[in-house]
């Protein structure tokens, strides 16, 4: 269970404060899919980061199974991205000079798995999983499509086995049919693991297919 609490962010900028976030609250159920959706500007991203503890809030408590994240030390919060939360971007965000399925071993690798030979098969079940071939698996990201690239990137995200998969706007570069079958990869690798995912889109076809879809406005945050 995540359960986020009076979460406030605040941004100090040259033209003074930007409210990003003000008294959010949610909760969110182990294994639901949850949606997240708003304008640009609306503070999605914002909280994207700070669930996945990549910020520090301003105020309030995020609670993962009880323990508060926004309160870890600086080495735990990297354990605690490393072990417990998955990310998935826009941009896929692959390392361009490693193939597929060493862009996942390498996830495996900070996830702790020492045997090369263990990275290996764990990342080749991981990526057939999403729908690549032995051969796309050894491609680089450029010789990939979009959505392939999105498939590795989803894989990566699911190596380390993480309670919570963060995904931000991960359809927002496809055609909305690849990004239709994107989110029902995502949706069927829930059920499969009991994961939690909690997913920023645009698309409300997409989001009203999720558990249950709040919406960002002006940070904001109100169940849809
Ligand atoms: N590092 C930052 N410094 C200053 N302002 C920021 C920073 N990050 C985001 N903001 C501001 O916070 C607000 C919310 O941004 P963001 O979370 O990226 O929105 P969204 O993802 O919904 O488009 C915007 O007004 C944005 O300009
Ligand atoms: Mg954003």
């Amino acid at each position: 269970m995540l359960t986020v609490k009076n979460l406030t962010k605040s941004y100090e900028a040259a033209h003074g404060t930007v409210h990003a976030l003000s008294n959010v609250n949610f909760s969110v159920q182990t294994g639901q899919f949850a949606s997240i959706i708003g304008k640009s500007g609306s503070g999605k991203s914002t909280l994207l980061s700070l669930l996945g503890a990549l910020d520090t809030p301003t105020e309030g408590e995020i609670l993962v199974d009880d323990a508060d994240i926004a309160k870890l030390s600086g080495a735990k919060q990297t354990t605690y991205r490393a072990h417990k939360i998955g990310f998935v971007f826009q941009q896929y965000n692959l390392i361009p000079n490693l193939s597929a399925i060493e862009n996942v071993m390498l996830a495996l690798e900070f996830g702790g798995m020492k045997s090369g030979s263990k990275r290996h098969k764990r990342a080749q079940e991981l990526l057939l999983g999403v729908g690549l071939s032995d051969d796309e698996q050894l491609r680089k990201p450029a010789r990939l499509s979009g959505g392939q690239q999105q498939r590795v990137s989803i894989a990566r995200a699911l190596a380390n086995r993480p309670a919570i998969i963060l995904a931000d706007e991960p359809t927002g570069n496809l055609d909305s049919e690849t990004g239709k079958k994107i989110f029902k990869l995502l949706h069927d690798l829930t059920r499969k693991e009991n994961t939690t995912i909690i997913a920023v889109t645009h698309d409300l076809d997409i989001a009203g297919k999720t558990d249950r879809t709040f919406l960002l406005k002006d940070g904001t945050l109100t169940l849809q």
